[in-house]
Formats: C-alpha cells, sequence, structure tokens
C-alpha cells in the first residue's frame, strides 16, 4: 500500500517525459497536488493536463534547472500557488551533451553538460525548496540517480560519474536536513524504455560503437539488455519509480534519510 499524499504539494523536475511523468501520476493518484517542470514546454503542460484528469490540482512551470533565477522561479511560482513545497523531486537529467547520442566519442561537453543538469541543477533546486522546507520543519526530498551510479561501464563514464555524485549527495545533504525534519533519498532506477534509452540505442546500434549490437533495431536492442542482464527478464516502468517514490515521500517514510532504492528489476543483483 502507498503512503497518503493528500494535503501533500510535489514539485518534480523532468516531469514532462518519461520516469518524470511517472512520478507526476503516482504522486497525483496518492492525492498530492502536483507541479510539472521541465524545459519542455509542451511537455509539460501535456502531464499537467494528465495529472488534473486524477482530480488534484496542478502546475505547468517552465524551468531549466542549470539557471539559478530559473529554479528560484521554478520554486517560487510554488510556493505563491499553494504556500507551501512539501516534496521535491529532482528527475531532470540528460545522458550527454547535446546530440551525444549522434556522435561514436564522448567529448569534454559531455563531461560539463551532463555534471551541469543531473548534480549542479539537482544541488540548485535542493537548496531552494530547502529554504521553504526548513521554515516548516517538514519535506521530502527524492533524487533520481541510476544504476549507473553504482557500477562502472565503458559507454558514457560522464553519465556513471554525475549519478555517483547524486548518491553521494543524497547522503551528505541528508545529514544537513535532517535536523530540520527532512528526509532525502535517492532512487535508482533500472532499465526504462523512456526518450533516454532511445537515444542510448540509437547510438549502440550504430556501426563502431558496439559491434554485438550492431543492426538490431532500438527496440530490439534494448529488449536484448533486459533480456541479458536482468534476472526478472522484465523492463521497469515510470509507474514502477513513481510507486517507490509516493512511497517515500510519504509519512510511512519517515524515518528513511540518505538512502539510495534500487529498483531493476536484479540488475544488480549480480555485483
Ligand atoms: N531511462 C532509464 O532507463 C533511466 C535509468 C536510470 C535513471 N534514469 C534517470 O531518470 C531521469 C529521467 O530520465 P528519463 O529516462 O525519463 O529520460 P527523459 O529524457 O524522458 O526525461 C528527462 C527529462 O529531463 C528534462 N530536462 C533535461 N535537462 C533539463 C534542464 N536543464 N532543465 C529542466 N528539465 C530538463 C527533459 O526535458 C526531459 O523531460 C533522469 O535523471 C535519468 O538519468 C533513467
Amino acid at each position: 500500500m502507498l503512503g497518503d499524499l493528500k494535503n501533500k504539494t510535489a514539485l518534480v523536475t523532468g516531469g514532462a517525459s518519461g520516469i518524470g511523468r511517472g512520478i507526476c501520476l503516482a504522486l497525483a493518484e496518492q492525492g498530492a497536488k502536483v507541479a510539472v517542470a521541465d524545459r519542455n514546454v509542451e511537455g509539460t503542460e501535456q502531464v499537467a493536463a494528465d495529472v488534473a484528469k486524477t482530480g488534484v490540482a496542478t502546475l505547468a512551470i517552465r524551468v531549466d534547472v542549470t539557471n539559478q533565477a530559473s529554479v528560484d522561479e521554478m520554486v517560487a511560482k510554488v510556493v505563491d500557488a499553494w504556500g507551501q513545497v512539501d516534496i521535491l523531486v529532482n528527475d531532470a537529467g540528460v545522458i550527454g551533451g547535446p546530440q551525444w547520442w549522434d556522435r561514436d566519442e564522448n567529448t569534454q561537453e559531455d563531461w560539463t553538460y551532463t555534471f551541469d543538469v543531473n548534480v549542479r541543477g539537482l544541488v540548485m533546486a535542493t537548496d531552494a525548496a530547502a529554504v521553504h522546507m526548513k521554515k516548516r520543519k517538514s519535506g521530502k526530498v527524492i533524487n533520481i540517480a541510476s544504476i549507473a551510479a553504482l557500477r562502472g561501464g565503458p559507454d558514457y563514464p560522464h553519465y556513471n560519474a554525475s549519478k555517483a555524485a547524486v548518491v553521494s549527495y543524497t547522503k551528505s545533504v541528508a545529514i544537513q536536513l535532517g535536523p530540520h525534519s527532512i528526509n532525502v533519498n535517492a532512487i535508482c532506477p533500472g532499465l526504462l524504455w523512456t526518450p533516454m534509452w532511445e537515444r542510448i540505442s540509437q547510438r549502440q546500434s550504430r556501426s563502431g560503437v558496439n559491434a554485438a549490437l550492431h543492426g538490431l533495431s532500438q527496440r530490439e536492442l534494448f529488449d536484448k539488455v533486459v533480456a541479458d542482464t536482468t534476472p526478472l527478464k522484465r523492463e521497469q516502468t515510470p509507474r514502477d519509480i513513481g510507486k517507490m517514490a509516493a512511497f517515500l515521500a510519504s509519512d510511512d517514510a519517515m524515518n528513511i534519510t540518505g538512502q539510495a532504492f534500487v529498483v531493476d528489476g536484479g540488475f544488480t543483483a549480480g555485483g
């Protein structure tokens, strides 16, 4: 059973797509008002419309999490509308720099761009929301990391390192904010067929990047990775991650902080 989120307000960055959308809907179904925030305006408005269908209040907010003024404005909009930010989900993320999937080699820009969004953006949003959570001595922050945080890999080391930083930061900020009754946890999703994975498979199915996978369609490649690496032999879904987020956002999880929860069908069970 998932926690009750009635009378709670949630702000979800990266809410316009994939996992963020699943989290928005799961929180809404538990009764939270949900502010959908993303740099993708069209997607943000679409997800806000989907959230509204569940019967809760919603906001669509354009944000670039790498821009301090934009992040401050995002949090201010939620506080102005609803008076409080109870739940912040930091989901906005990228796998590499612009057009990463069209290149065979990683560049320094992949490092700076990925850390800017996945780490610095997440820190800025947390700091901005924590100002309000501290005043109310209550709050839940949920950071979307990845199984990539827990192991190395040859394809996108900048991404693995950025997600390891998210798990590390989650522990530190949980210690900082714990005395204010603010819980901070991370979720490490496994393999989900979202626009992000479409880009990964677009790169890997190209000749010269991964010979074993060359020639497969993007979806076939994803299915092969799931079958080869996941003991449960099934992909994860945005709703799987949303359910974990809804639990961590609820009072049922009030004694859990500084942890990273893996939802991966067993991908990491083998080490
Ligand atoms: N898909 C997977 O298998 C998987 C696995 C583990 C972790 N994740 C993580 O889950 C999160 C969501 O990924 P997804 O798979 O749903 O991908 P996605 O590309 O569908 O969603 C990412 C969202 O982040 C938004 N975004 C990117 N940069 C932004 C910025 N500067 N400001 C505001 N919004 C920005 C995008 O517009 C997009 O809506 C990411 O943090 C990703 O690293 C994904």
